[in-house]
């Protein structure tokens, strides 16, 4: 049997593909992007969380991958391991049994400073703050302590006018330590897997957003929302980023990150992708994401 429409459908391939291209993977048309500027002061860092209570969305992937392209621009980063899984620490290479001072005693012991935790990266201008299993500790003491919820915000004080930007990676859950980080944050990024049950728990989130800005921290914005994982090929992928821009319209990042394998075997070589696999399309995202945060909420 012969093809009623021999010539409509590959026609209709090439559309799409173009209406793609023009719109980029939100379904919105991509903006141009600046050039990052070349920064000559630094200081006066904006901290941002990376928020979500789900786990496995990309929280600390984005973490080390933001960080790390916004070092490649020329600015100072500081990365704070917020997760008692220390996930942030080891896919930086570090070994979570040999670590000496941790953001733990930093957050529980009034004779540790901010600069005796921090730690270089191989990544040049990223430095970290680790983590490891002692933080679950942490929350629990912490409720007893005065001010409990601007803890993290007090200690981090003394480093900020080393930085450019400060980026704290969340464990997925909405407890103390989640409210100290929001309450430590100008902006919250939230990383959202692009996958059908993704905007489950979104509205909570955003509760708790909003109740530590009206309680904690007024100048709490939320940056950005992030898709992740996304897939082109499938109509799903494409289904979930449309209800995020419908639900948050301009907060979507235009870039949205593709799944690669590439991402975990960065993890097992404990480092970025951007230096892992540096012409890969997973670093090329997150430069791009760089340049849209950095047009967004740092050089604007
Ligand atoms: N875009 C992606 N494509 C494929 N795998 C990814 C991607 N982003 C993250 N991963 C992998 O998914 C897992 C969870 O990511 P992670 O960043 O640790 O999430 P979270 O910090 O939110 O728990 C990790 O193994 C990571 O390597
Ligand atoms: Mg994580």
């Amino acid at each position: 049997m012969s093809d009623p429409l021999p010539f409509e459908r590959p026609a209709q391939a090439v559309r799409t593909a173009t209406a793609e291209r023009e719109l980029g993977p939100t379904g919105r048309p991509m903006p141009d992007l600046p050039e990052p500027r070349p920064v000559t002061q630094h200081g006066h860092p904006r901290v941002i969380s990376m928020c979500n209570q789900k786990g496995g969305v990309g929280k600390t992937t984005t973490t080390i991958n933001l960080g790390a392209s916004l070092a490649e621009y020329g600015r100072r980063v500081l990365l704070v391991d917020f997760d008692p899984q220390g996930s942030l620490s080891v896919g930086l290479g570090l070994n979570p049994h040999e670590m000496d001072l941790t953001v733990y005693n930093l957050l529980m012991e009034r004779d540790v400073s901010v600069d005796d935790v921090i730690v270089p990266t191989g990544v040049p201008g990223m430095d970290l703050l680790p983590s490891n299993i002692d933080l679950s500790a942490a929350e629990v003491q912490l409720v007893h302590e005065v001010a409990r919820e601007q803890t993290l915000q007090r200690v981090l004080g003394p480093a900020l006018a080393n930085y450019d930007v400060v980026l704290i990676d969340c464990q997925p859950s909405l407890g103390l330590l989640t409210v100290n980080a929001l309450t430590a944050s100008d902006g919250v990024i939230v990383p959202l897997e692009c996958e059908y049950f993704a905007l489950r728990g979104v509205a909570l989130l955003k509760t708790t957003i909003d109740k530590v800005r009206e309680r904690l921290n007024p100048k709490l914005e939320i940056d950005g929302v992030l898709g992740t994982m996304f897939d082109g090929r499938t109509l799903h992928s494409r289904e979930v980023m449309d209800r995020l821009v419908q639900a948050w319209g301009d907060k979507v990042f235009h870039t949205v990150i593709r799944r690669t394998i590439k991402f975990s075997d960065s993890t097992v070589a404990g480092e970025p992708i951007t230096s892992y696999a540096t012409t890969s399309t997973g670093a090329a995202s997150y430069r791009q994401l760089a340049k849209e945060v950095l047009a967004r909420c740092l050089d604007g």
